[in-house]
């Protein structure tokens, strides 16, 4: 991977376990606004996977490998950090750090099949965001050996063991450290190329002077601008209804975003299509993502002057629910070429009892195939019960916005097969279709 403008940024760090490479990745990656990846935690969460399961790791690499072939892996994002799910649901670092996950993690990562699935992850995940400092054993050697930014940070034995002491953790890392150099797949040794800093006598602050010195800082600069640019389109009045709706989920209730990664956080212009059980299914969608999006509302919703002044300043475009006008279809087109996110229920009104009507609008057909954009399918579950039709106040209950994959129309909009209404039909259906086929993943809590 060449270290071009259109290609992702990549900082290894490399080092053995409590050299000092985790505080030292996420100040390096917080100081060039970059997104900090800890490859480890992806390692511990399919360890703590296994152990759940009651797999028997000495023993059973047979069932290690059959329940490596029946698990997902989430890579997401959250303020700046790297978050790592499995099946759908998002691990805990205390559920990380288990005593149990640290005295095992390293039988379960030199397991040849379960490294070559970790590090396809970490390269997709890589390649996902414009830029990363991502840290581990084999990230310069082998994840991203092409990357010329590769570092290792060391400590002495002596150092390390003070230091996972005085973390309060229990982890035998001289053991995991002689069983993570001396495997067969991809052991912890310097890269070709790495720059070697040996933090023993150093403070944190002191590691990060020395691995900035070694940056290109203009092309890291315009990587983080890139990211810092993005960060954040949102005004006042939205922030206030985000914050508002943010603290409701979590007095309300539990709300949880499933296959978060999903959400397509760093896409310029994406439709998002979402199932219709609640009116406040706009806000569940609007606070899984840390950038203001925009909406679809009922046009008499603007009539008077003050909820005309909010919802406008809420990114809600009016639109005449039985009969939408070019105007407000336009508008909308604009805004995905334009980069924007656009939330929408293509089934047109809210479903009584959360079951999902088959016929959407053809409205959405139209929005895609003008606009070209993707096409993200999401389904809420929980919302029709928190917040009843003609009820004004909710109840505690669960809701779930499930992500699934972006859906692309680009073949079918080139092949001329279909023109017109028929396209149009044809496109919603196979949208409402997805959002048909996500479902709920059983939680374990
Ligand atoms: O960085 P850590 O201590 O959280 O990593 C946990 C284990 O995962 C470590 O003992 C070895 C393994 N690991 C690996 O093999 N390759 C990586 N890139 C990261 C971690």
């Amino acid at each position: 991977m060449s270290d071009t403008a259109a290609s992702p940024l990549i900082i290894a760090i490399d080092g053995p376990a409590a050299s000092g490479k985790s505080t030292v990745a996420k100040k390096v990656a917080k100081k060039l606004g970059l997104v900090f990846v800890n490859s480890g935690a992806m390692y511990r969460a399919f360890t703590h996977h296994v152990l759940e399961n009651g797999i028997d790791l000495a023993t059973d690499v047979d069932a290690v490998l059959k329940c490596l072939s029946e698990t997902t892996f989430d890579c997401g994002q959250e303020d700046g950090a790297s978050t790592i799910g499995v099946n759908g649901i998002e691990l805990s670092d205390a559920q990380l750090s288990l005593t149990a996950v640290n005295d095992n993690v390293s039988a379960i990562a030199k397991i040849p099949e379960v490294r070559e699935r970790l590090v396809a992850e970490q390269r997709k995940y890589g390649a996902r965001m414009p830029g990363v400092v991502m840290e581990g054993r084999d990230i310069g050697s082998v994840v991203f050996h092409e990357t010329p930014h590769k570092f290792y940070v060391d400590a002495s034995p002596e150092v390390r063991a003070q230091r996972r002491k005085a973390q309060g953790i229990e982890d035998e890392i001289l053991e995991r450290d002689k069983q993570d150099s001396s495997r067969k797949a991809a052991p912890l040794k310097v890269a070709e190329g790495a720059v070697v800093v040996d933090s023993s006598e150093m403070t944190a602050d002191e590691v990060v002077a020395e691995v900035m010195k070694h940056l290109p800082t203009k092309s890291w600069a315009e990587g983080a601008a890139l990211i810092v640019k993005k960060k954040r389109d949102m005004n006042f009045v939205y922030w206030l209804g985000y914050t508002f709706f943010k603290f409701l989920t979590w007095f309300y209730g539990d709300y949880k975003v499933i296959n978060r990664e999903k959400l397509c956080e760093d896409k310029d212009g994406l439709l998002i299509a979402s199932n219709h059980v609640s009116f406040v299914d706009p806000p569940v969608v609007g606070i899984a993502y840390r950038d203001a999006i925009y909406y679809f509302a009922r046009k008499t919703l603007f009539d008077h002057p003050v909820a005309n002044w909010v919802f406008t300043r809420w990114r809600a475009i009016p639109v005449n629910q039985d009969k939408p006008e070019i105007s407000s279809l336009k508008r909308v087109i604009a805004l995905l070429k334009g980069g924007k996110k656009v939330v929408l229920f293509p089934e047109g009104e809210r479903s009584w009892d959360g079951v999902i009507k088959e016929k959407a609008e053809a409205g959405i057909g139209m929005i895609v195939s003008k606009s070209r954009v993707p096409v993200l399918p999401v389904r809420i579950f929980g919302a029709e019960k928190v917040l009843p039709r003609g009820k004004n106040w909710p109840v505690k209950g669960k809701i779930r916005l499930v992500v699934g994959d972006a859906m692309d129309f680009t073949e079918l909009l080139e092949s001329g097969e279909l023109k017109g209404k028929a396209l149009y039909e044809e496109i919603s259906l196979r949208i409402m279709r997805e959002i048909a086929t996500l479902e709920l993943p059983a939680e374990t809590e």
